[in-house]
């Protein structure tokens, strides 16, 4: 990680934040370091949260999950080694970092014990380390069926990682659902899956003609996590309480991102919980004042996995070029990840929604090549501009983007450590997305590797 003396991309951008003024906040230059940070996708996801977040781990003591569950997958690549994590924060590659799996996250204690297992064998303490929250929801095989089988009876499909992540949220807002408090406590526990078994197999059979599952072996299966799992379990408002009133500092790793959030996103497109940064305090139980920093990320450009409306995608030719060069397959299924060009309407949407302070802006280098570059600015539907971003659905398919084109860099960025060494066009790319978001770039990525990124302006 290499540090930039660049204090100014763009000054009007730079400014303070007004949304959430608060006495304990500093400025990006100078004073206290923000203690408790969020960070966000400001796009679909994928943005490249895990490298940010590993950047800024070194700032940080415990590293909270708050939303999604193991439908994320976050690469970062640590001295020649990558790591993927779906359900365990990334942050914990580093040491005496302590990680929890909030409230608001659906875990299931199978893809958990895994993960925990591979990491360990890696090398890296994670036993200790990782708390999960005693009042997350846990994902059943029940719920993988009946996402795999919604999926294919809808006549619009959403692409869903076929997780159980949907169905397990469900359960929670129809109050069926087993906590893992639940899930640890004997009786309690065969209670509640006697209820949903049979209510589940009677959905399965008579809607789908499936098979049944059995009670008894589920029981069995599941009471067995639960004596592995208990070692982690907390109470995770309490937990994080405790350690903040010691003065430790929180870094809230978002899953997904805002355009796949609930209420938020592209809407029915999107994953089952709240991606967004107001998600971080349901969804691990501080209070909005105990956030002092928003970050977004962004990508240089703009994926998205799965289906729905996606105004700036690429043709196929660019399409392939972008994949290919970025890599652009995901983390958790391997599909290939749709690519277009950035699209600065969606992006200040995201910033507002979370009330970005500043935005990290991953993968410049995969344009490095690039002859023009184009910055979507607005949408166009017939004879009418839009420049905000549309909550309705059928808007967003039909409408055409209008570019704003600049020209490429051709300079590789992969070695660039300061902003100011930056080709001026690509200095001027950044300083038109910063513009266009209106709030500051604090973080550019140009690589996979984790020196592959340097802060701007103080941040
Ligand atoms: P679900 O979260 O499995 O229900 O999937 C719902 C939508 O969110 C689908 O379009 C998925 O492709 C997308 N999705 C879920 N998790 C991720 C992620 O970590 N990155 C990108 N897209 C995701």
């Amino acid at each position: 990680m290499r540090s930039s003396s660049n204090s100014r991309i763009h000054p009007k951008a730079r400014r303070p934040r007004r949304h959430l003024p608060r006495a304990v906040g500093v400025g990006p230059t100078g004073g206290r370091a923000p203690k408790n940070i969020v960070v966000v996708g400001a796009q679909w996801g994928d943005e490249g949260k895990g490298k940010v977040i590993d950047v800024l781990t070194e700032q940080a003591d415990i590293l909270v999950r708050y939303q999604g569950g193991h439908n994320a997958g976050h690469t970062v690549n640590a001295d020649g080694r990558e790591f993927i994590f779906h359900l365990i924060p990334s942050g914990l590659l580093h040491h005496n970092k302590v990680g929890l799996i909030g409230n608001g996250v659906v875990i299931d204690p199978e893809a958990f014990l895994e993960e925990l297992g591979r990491l360990a064998a890696r090398g890296i303490d994670v036993r200790r380390a990782v708390k999960v929250s005693d009042q997350a929801h846990v994902i059943f095989p029940y719920h993988k069926r009946l996402d795999l089988l919604e999926e294919s009876a809808r006549p619009g499909r959403i692409g869903t990682t076929g997780r159980g992540i949907g169905p397990c949220y469900v359960d929670k807002v129809a109050r069926s659902g087993i906590r893992v408090a639940d899930l640890c406590d004997g009786e309690t526990f065969a209670e509640k899956l006697r209820r949903n078994v049979t209510e589940k197999n009677r959905l399965l059979s008579t809607l789908y003609d499936e098979p049944p599952f059995s009670y008894e072996e589920l029981l069995a299966r599941y009471t067995g996590f639960a004596k592995r799992l208990a070692p982690h379990v907390v109470n995770g408002t309490r937990f994080l309480r405790q350690a903040m009133a010691k003065g430790k500092r929180l870094l809230f790793e978002g899953a997904q991102g805002t355009l796949l959030d609930i209420d938020h996103g592209t809407y029915p497109y999107v994953t089952s919980s709240n991606a967004t940064a107001g998600g971080a305090c349901t969804g691990a139980g501080v209070p909005p004042t105990a956030i002092d920093r928003v970050i977004g990320v962004v990508k240089a450009y703009t994926t998205r996995v799965g289906e729905g409306p996606f105004p700036t995608e690429f043709s196929v030719e660019l399409m392939d070029t972008i994949r290919t060069k970025g890599k652009e397959f995901g983390a958790t299924t391997g599909r290939p990840r749709r690519c277009g060009w950035f699209d600065a309407v969606l992006a200040r949407h995201a910033v507002w929604v979370n009330g970005c302070d500043a935005i990290a802006v991953t993968k410049l280098d995969v344009l490095d090549e690039m002859e023009t570059i184009q910055i979507c600015v607005g949408y166009r539907d017939g004879t009418r501009t839009i420049r905000e971003f549309p909550s309705d659905i059928g808007l967003l398919a039909r409408a055409r983007p209008i570019y704003e084109s600049l020209p490429g860099w051709h300079a590789e960025t992969g070695e660039v450590d300061r902003f100011e060494e930056l080709a001026p066009q690509a200095q001027r790319y950044l300083k038109r997305l910063e513009a266009l978001v209106e709030v500051p770039i604090c973080l550019i990525s140009t690589g996979s590797k984790r020196e592959q990124a340097f802060k701007v302006g103080g941040w």
